[in-house]
């Protein structure tokens, strides 16, 4: 099965085409919410301004929510303040609240140790929106990914993948461990986030299936943004917008957390598909993160 969910996101990319998903089959699916799983780094914030810009997808920042059985498990989690004004965002946004007024309301939510469900039933109450989660750490914990088909009925899942070397480089120039108070060498840290991250991601929708997860590499995402957005939409069940190719434009919500770059680059650049060609580590990857890579379909420099 996970064969065929690479083959068909590589076939894809060689047919420069968006295959269009299956109809839904068997019960009806929950077509309130989606994810979009990843490894930091994956070029997962773009994706999420790019969804946002579709009027009928609401991609708020990351929310940190599927991680967390309820809201003080949320709030002791040991990430600083930044990593809980997504939450707030989204829910000024879904609520139609000031800043202060929606912070007033996660607090309160805290307070009164909300499950986690009851936080996603306030983000996808909006009429017409699908909420669209993209937490890059839901991929770290397959606990957490099973959450998410325990809390909805069959959501959509979008896996967002890239080359290790782009992805271990980027993780240790933004200093993530540091953002992320884990110990250790950074180099060594970046790939066992993207092996974990990677393989989580691939072992669940191999579980989840073909119906309601679908493989996007990073790559052809920045080369060719159109057929790549116009599959992701049909599988999340919109219609094809072309706003989705403008994640710059006008009213996106850049707040946040998520790439703290992201305002920098103003426009898709599609050299960073290549970033991967001009990066050296201090030491070869290791066996698990080549043959993951392989089977992803990404070439890698032979080892020295
Ligand atoms: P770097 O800025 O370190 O190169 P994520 O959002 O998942 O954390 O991924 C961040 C990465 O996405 C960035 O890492 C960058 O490589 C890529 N990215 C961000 N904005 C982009 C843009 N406008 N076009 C192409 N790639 C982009």
């Amino acid at each position: 099965a996970l064969a065929r969910l690479v083959d068909e996101a590589l076939t894809r990319r060689e047919r420069g085409a968006a295959a269009v998903s299956k109809p839904m089959t068997g019960r009806p699916e929950d077509t309130s919410v989606g994810f979009v799983l990843s490894a930091p780094r994956s070029g997962s914030t773009l994706l999420r301004l790019m969804l946002s810009a579709h009027p009928a997808l609401f991609c708020p920042p990351e929310l940190f929510l599927l991680d967390h059985a309820s809201m003080a498990d949320w709030q002791a989690d040991d990430f600083s303040d930044f990593y809980r004004d997504g939450l707030v965002r989204a829910v000024m946004a879904a609520a139609e609240l000031d800043y202060a007024a929606a912070l007033a309301r996660v607090e309160a939510l805290v307070a009164a140790d909300a499950s986690t469900a009851e936080v996603y039933d306030l983000l996808r109450g909006q009429p017409g929106l699908l909420l669209v989660d993209k937490t890059p750490t839901y991929a770290l914990g397959m606990a957490c990914l099973q959450r998410a088909e325990q809390l909805f009925d069959r959501p959509r899942y979008v896996g967002l993948v890239r080359h290790p070397l782009a992805v271990i480089e980027s993780f240790v120039r933004n200093r993530l461990d540091r953002i992320r108070r884990v110990r250790g060498d950074p180099h060594e840290l970046g790939e066992r986030y993207w092996v974990q991250c990677n393989h989580n991601v691939l072992a669940f929708g191999e579980q989840i299936g073909a119906e309601r997860f679908r493989l996007v590499h990073y790559e052809d995402l920045v080369r060719d943004p159109e057929p790549v957005l116009t599959g992701v939409c049909a599988h999340l069940g919109v219609a094809y917008d072309a706003a989705v190719l403008d994640p710059y434009g006008r009213g996106r919500m850049f707040g946040g957390p998520g790439d703290p770059n992201i305002h920098r680059r103003g426009k898709i650049d599609p050299e960073l598909a290549d970033a991967w060609r001009s990066v050296s580590l201090p030491r070869p990857l290791g066996h698990e993160a080549r043959e993951l890579a392989t089977r992803l379909g990404y070439v890698l420099p032979a080892e020295d």
